[in-house]
């Protein structure tokens, strides 16, 4: 059996969260005939009418970007002096994977965290799901998956809208994306809701420094998709208010933040 097939259980249709059943090439609603393709091994677990305009812009920024996204990564790790890496590695100890772990990671983009994660355990003894709203990004993330994790499940999906079921993931990561969301606040009451009680949850994304100098200044490329983001934002001011221990860090010389809480 497929990951598809073997995970078939937690997904969820992302219009009214009713389950699916695998039909051919498509995932289906029985309830309300909704069909949603299967491309390459990655489920499109998608309601494309539902995205907002930030998201719309960022699908297509990816498209192209994906081929240059490690190269990308690559200069920002060389300007943090090597901060990146050192955040990935120290992130990937922290998440405290264990073999059997359910674990979701949204927007894993090309999968750039997957060696770091890899040498902390073998990820095919986990049930791992990855997504993404770029399905550029997926195909990238395919070639890292084939290698690290291969028993692992990517799906086209938007972070504000997880098509996965209540309650049922002991990990859930957030890196990287977060801050473009239209919805962030939506996103972390997502990944809430498909934790576990007791999960732990990981959200890290730039800083708003960075937003604003790079993002938003210097970089030719982003300017225009990240013109309108807001960069006064508080990341913690996104987690749900009856989850009050809530712990914050900025790292990366000041270009990484980073919140950890507990899922009630
Ligand atoms: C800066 S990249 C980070 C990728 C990866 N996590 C990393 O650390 O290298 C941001 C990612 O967020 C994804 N993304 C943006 N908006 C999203 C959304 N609403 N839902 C899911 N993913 C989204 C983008 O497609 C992109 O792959």
């Amino acid at each position: 059996m497929d990951a598809t097939g073997k995970l078939l259980a937690l997904l969820r249709d992302p219009v009214g969260l009713e389950p699916l059943e695998l039909d051919g090439d498509a995932l289906v609603n029985r309830i309300s005939q909704r069909r949603y393709p299967i491309c390459n091994s990655i489920p499109v677990l998608v309601d494309q009418p539902g995205l907002g305009p930030q998201n719309l812009r960022i699908q297509k920024m990816y498209q192209w970007m994906a081929k240059g996204f490690d190269i990308a990564n690559g200069v920002g790790n060389f300007l943090s002096m090597g901060g990146i890496t050192k955040f990935r590695r120290r992130l990937a100890a922290e998440l405290g994977l264990k073999p059997g772990c359910r674990f979701l990671y949204t927007s894993i983009g090309t999968g750039l965290d997957l060696p770091f994660l890899a040498e902390n355990l073998s990820l095919d003894s986990l049930e791992f799901i990855g997504l993404d709203l770029s399905m550029e990004m997926l195909r990238q993330c395919q070639m890292r998956i084939r290698r690290y994790a291969r028993s692992a499940l990517l799906l086209q999906a938007n972070a504000e809208k997880l098509p996965l079921a209540n309650g049922v993931f002991d990990v859930v990561l957030h890196m990287g994306g977060i801050n473009q969301f239209d919805r962030p606040a939506e996103a972390v009451k997502e990944m809430v809701r498909v934790a576990r009680p007791g999960a732990r949850i990981f959200v890290a994304d730039e800083t708003k420094k960075v937003v604003k100098s790079q993002y938003q200044g210097w970089n030719p490329f982003t300017r225009s998709t990240f013109k309108d983001m807001p960069t006064d934002f508080d990341p913690r001011a996104w987690v749900p208010a009856d989850i009050t221990e809530v712990a914050y860090q900025e790292m990366a010389n000041g270009r990484i933040y980073f919140l950890t809480f507990t899922a009630p």
